[in-house]
């Protein structure tokens, strides 16, 4: 039995109006995190793009994006049975990193990752809430890239499709539950 995904997307991510301004529809995924057989299903469908067909783990590492991505990266990883990397904001980082800025809607941000963090030529999966201009997900590619490592691919709940976020991710596997 069991609930279809797009079922309890339906159900249990909420659509706030005029959020966080007027205009603006938020999708909120707390109602979805509350719901253990709803993010246990999210967490499963998420880490689907890092295994074979054979249910084994393509990727050795997921890497998640502060902040909420760390909420879904991690026990995804734990479910891909791999590790977990986080991408921080600047400066949150104690030892030597790779640093890449990108654009917000207002000014620059800057992301880092600990060097050591992928080895040369490791295959990670890239897990984020929201694909929104799709700055976050270039940035955190470059990262990957700069460790040596290579984006099997990228994972997302939601993709805010009017924006064209993969137009900044040329080349890149990406894998969004749902798109709006
Ligand atoms: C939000 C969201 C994604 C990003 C998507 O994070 O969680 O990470 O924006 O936007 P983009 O595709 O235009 O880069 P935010 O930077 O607001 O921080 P948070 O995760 O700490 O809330
Ligand atoms: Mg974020």
């Amino acid at each position: 039995g069991g609930r279809s995904l797009e079922e309890t997307l339906e159900r249990l991510v909420a659509d706030v109006p005029d959020f966080p301004e007027p205009g603006v529809g938020f999708k909120d995924i707390t109602p979805l995190l509350a719901d253990h057989a709803g993010f246990t299903q999210v967490v499963e469908a998420l880490a689907a793009p890092g295994r074979d067909a054979d249910g084994n783990p393509t990727v050795t590492k997921v890497l998640g994006m502060e902040s909420r991505g760390f909420i879904l990266g991690a026990p995804a990883a734990l479910h891909l049975g791999v590790g977990f990397v986080p991408v921080r904001k600047a400066g949150k980082l104690p030892r030597e990193t790779h640093a890449v800025s990108y654009s917000l809607e207002y000014g620059e941000a800057i992301l880092e990752i600990h060097t050591d963090a992928v080895a040369p030529g490791e295959r990670v999966l890239v897990i984020d809430d929201v694909l929104a201009t799709g700055g976050t997900a270039a940035a955190t590619i470059e990262l990957v890239e700069r460790c040596g490592g290579i984006v099997a691919g990228v994972s997302v709940l939601l993709e805010l499709g009017f924006l064209d976020p993969r137009s900044k991710l040329p080349g890149t596997q990406v894998h969004s539950l749902l798109v709006s």
